[in-house]
């Protein structure tokens, strides 16, 4: 089932409640924040005390994209901000099980990115116990990047090997997701959809999520029908 991850980044930020509700109005079901830290991206972005502020306006989970360096450092205080699931990035990670097993010590969902120029493979290991791949489909910092072709097929391979060792993490893909991309990740098997700018650019969170849903499920249901065997034709 395809999700609708919103990004906050490209929201407005002096009325973030409000962007959130109608986000999630439009069928959005997943809050996406993105944490920068101005050392592992170029960009400075929120922290913890955003995450608490959002905890009490909305019942949706908190995803939270680390974009840092150290993030074992700030795993308690994301916990104790009401943030349900964090991912970290697998370049920042010398101990990357380490640090997802910190993530799910403090009762969150672990999830792991890989950067475009990451492989797939360095994942294997800790596939088992990830909650979600995160797949990146531009190089992290800044919301608006254009989508990168070649990172679909990291997210066919992925969906591949969770078939191969039977396991059931989810496919998640950021930046660059929008009306024109959108069908390509969904037949490439990414089902947590991130997107920014396509949600919170000009028409409002709410019609802009409603529309991006609504050719997310458009793909959906054809890869469905294409795997369906009773549509086989001999
Ligand atoms: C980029 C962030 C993304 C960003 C996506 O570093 O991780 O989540 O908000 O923005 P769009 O959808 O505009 O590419
Ligand atoms: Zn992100």
């Amino acid at each position: 089932m395809v999700e609708l991850a919103f990004s906050i980044l490209a929201a407005d930020f002096a009325h973030l409640a409000d962007e959130v509700a109608a986000a999630e109005r439009g069928g959005g079901t997943i809050v996406h924040v993105d944490v920068m830290d101005g050392h592992f991206v170029p960009n400075i972005t929120f922290g913890p005390p955003v995450v608490k502020a959002l905890r009490p306006v909305t019942k949706l989970p908190l995803d939270c994209h680390l974009m840092i360096e150290r993030p074992d450092d700030y795993i308690a205080a994301f916990a104790e901000a009401g943030a349900d699931m964090i991912s970290v990035h697998q370049e920042v990670c010398r101990h990357l099980h380490r640090t997802l097993q910190l993530i799910a010590d403090h009762g969150m969902k672990p999830g792991v990115v890989i950067n475009p120029g990451t492989p797939v493979d360095t994942l294997i290991e800790v596939l088992p116990m990830v909650h979600h791949v995160l797949v990146m489909s531009v190089n992290p910092g800044f919301g608006g990047q254009k989508f990168l072709p070649f990172t679909l097929e990291k997210m066919a391979y992925l969906s591949e090997l969770r078939h191969e060792m039977r396991l059931n993490f989810r496919i998640e893909v950021d930046g660059g997701v929008a009306h024109d991309t959108v069908a390509q990740v969904v037949e490439a098997g990414a089902e947590m959809l991130v997107a920014g700018s396509a949600i919170f650019g000009p028409g409002g969170a709410e019609a802009n999520a409603k529309d991006f849903l609504a050719a997310a499920r458009t793909a959906e249901a054809r890869v469905e029908a294409e795997d369906d065997p009773e549509n086989d034709e001999e």
